[in-house]
């Protein structure tokens, strides 16, 4: 590696001279020191290991894994408004680490040093309140908290850095020479992966996306292109392609990054951190409106305001409203007749969201019963309602993708069927960034939808460019423009 163009990104020489300006409470908490015990730890049965190896399902029973931090009681050591304090502080360091979704190390994943982290800008995506007309066609005042500003825009790449500091982490520990990252995925997993990898050493670490051919948008199939990655296309749907990389992951040495690898929910808990920090830590009258595809964002949101009561950071839980399609809504099933079974997908603009057998259902399924319990909601939307919540809201000045559209639909309908009281506090989950969903706002704008998908027009929402010939007078004739006066 050339010393002088890189510079060691973990040098704290500066920083800590820089130490001595905070208040004594925190000082000695601003670095984080704590590496925690983490292990993996199964859902269902007592199976405990250790973090020194890839492993997303229990090797006892073959369910699914979560972290756990085993000394995470130490924490509570530090009072919750001590704790509030330290991010605030730290916020204002200059350590590359720490200013993304690492802000939150102890809770986030602890066992992951400083010097291993990878940081590309994810994170601290802004939260935008919803402006009055927006707020009128919802029935409530919300904000949108978009993570679409993200560095492969969308929610995905908070998960992607705890995985790919993971990885880095045991390239440097283990001494792995090779290391394949592979994942399945709708669009935004892909991206978010090929882009992380492509940043580690390219002698040792390759990346592998498994698509549904077809079922990605041409956005997103350029992302992993352009990152490098080996991108394979499959004939199905994204169940299909999971299926294969879940064999994949059980048989051959790969790395999975689906978010059925538990140290990807890691970083994705960052959001709830985010969510709380934003809103001065007052979540008792708070409801989180998040689309469901695959499950894994909406069990890491759960989790990390789980970790945030735990260590009396926040008061109390928030309430969690999970919106899906009605052409892929397994859990919306689950919750309206008490019984899970996976579904046959239909067509979506929510694309992303399109999945009819969510991996971290099993996590759902344990938070909403227990520490969720009465606390969650899931609704159904229409396709139409979908593609014009993400239409009314780029009207209204707020970047949202399909996904986004599709929780604002999930609010809206929980208003008007009074799920919901309207004085409430609510941030809406836009997942991703619009771009990458731009050609449905053109098979709207054309109205060129096929049938499957259940969706006309309406002419008031529809927008198309106008040709003209290159000339001042044509311009001003089209417009009607008045002529100054003299
Ligand atoms: N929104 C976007 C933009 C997504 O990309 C996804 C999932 C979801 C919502 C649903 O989140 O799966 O955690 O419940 N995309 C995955 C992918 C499946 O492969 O990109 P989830």
């Amino acid at each position: 590696m050339c010393q002088d163009l890189w510079k060691d990104p973990m040098s704290l020489q500066n920083s800590t001279a820089d130490l001595d300006m905070f208040p004594g409470h925190v000082r000695q908490h601003l670095i984080p020191e704590y590496a925690g015990d983490c292990v993996y730890d199964c859902i269902a049965c007592d199976y405990t290991g250790p973090l020194d190896r890839f492993l997303y399902t229990c090797p006892q029973c073959g369910s699914l894994l979560k972290i756990t931090d085993r000394l995470f009681g130490e924490l509570k050591k530090i009072p919750g408004p001590v704790w509030r304090d330290i991010f605030d502080y730290r916020a204002l360091l200059r350590i590359e680490a720490l200013q993304g979704i690492f802000l939150f190390k102890e809770l986030l994943f602890p066992a992951v040093p400083l010097q291993d982290v990878v940081y590309l800008g994810e994170g601290h995506t802004p939260m935008v309140r919803a402006n009055e007309r927006l707020c009128r066609y919802a029935g409530a005042g919300f904000f949108i908290k978009n993570d679409g500003f993200n560095p492969s825009a969308s929610f995905k790449d908070r998960g992607m850095a705890s995985a790919v500091s993971f990885i880095k982490y045991s390239i440097r520990t283990r001494g792995l020479t090779e290391v394949l990252g592979i994942c399945a995925s709708t669009g935004d997993t892909s991206a978010a992966a090929a882009l992380y990898l492509s940043y580690l050493d390219s002698s040792i670490v390759k990346s592998v996306v498994l698509l549904p051919k077809g079922k990605v948008t041409p956005q997103q199939l350029s992302q992993p292109l352009g990152s490098g990655a080996t991108v394979l296309e499959i004939p199905g749907v994204f169940d299909d392609c999971m299926r294969i990389v879940e064999q994949l992951a059980e048989t051959y040495q790969v790395c999975l990054l689906n978010s059925k690898n538990p140290i990807r929910i890691m970083g994705q808990k960052s959001y709830a951190y985010e969510v709380a920090r934003q809103l001065g830590y007052q979540t008792d009258n708070l409801t989180v409106v998040v689309p469901v595809g695959n499950a894994g964002n909406i069990t890491a949101i759960m989790e990390g305001f789980l970790d945030m009561r735990r260590l009396g950071i926040i008061e109390t839980l928030p309430h969690i409203l999970a919106v899906q399609s009605r052409h892929a809504n397994p859990v919306a099933e689950w919750r309206a007749s008490g019984t899970y079974r996976p579904v046959t997908v239909r067509p979506s603009v929510a694309q992303a969201a399109m999945i009819g057998d969510p991996v971290s259902f099993p996590k759902v399924r344990v938070l909403v019963n227990s520490d969720f319990e009465g606390r969650f909601d899931c609704i159904e939307v229409e396709e139409q309602e979908i593609i014009e919540g993400m239409l009314q809201a780029n009207r209204c000045g707020s970047v949202v993708c399909t996904q986004g559209g599709e929780s604002i639909a999930g609010l809206r309908r929980a208003l008007s069927a009074g799920l919901v009281e309207p004085d409430r506090v609510f941030v809406v989950d836009s997942t991703s960034h619009q771009l990458k969903f731009s050609n449905f706002q053109q098979m709207y704008f054309e109205n060129t939808f096929p049938r499957d998908y259940e969706i006309t027009a309406r002419p008031n929402l529809v927008n198309a460019p106008v040709q003209l010939d290159a000339s001042a007078a044509a311009v001003a004739g089209y417009l009607g423009l008045k002529k100054k006066s003299i």
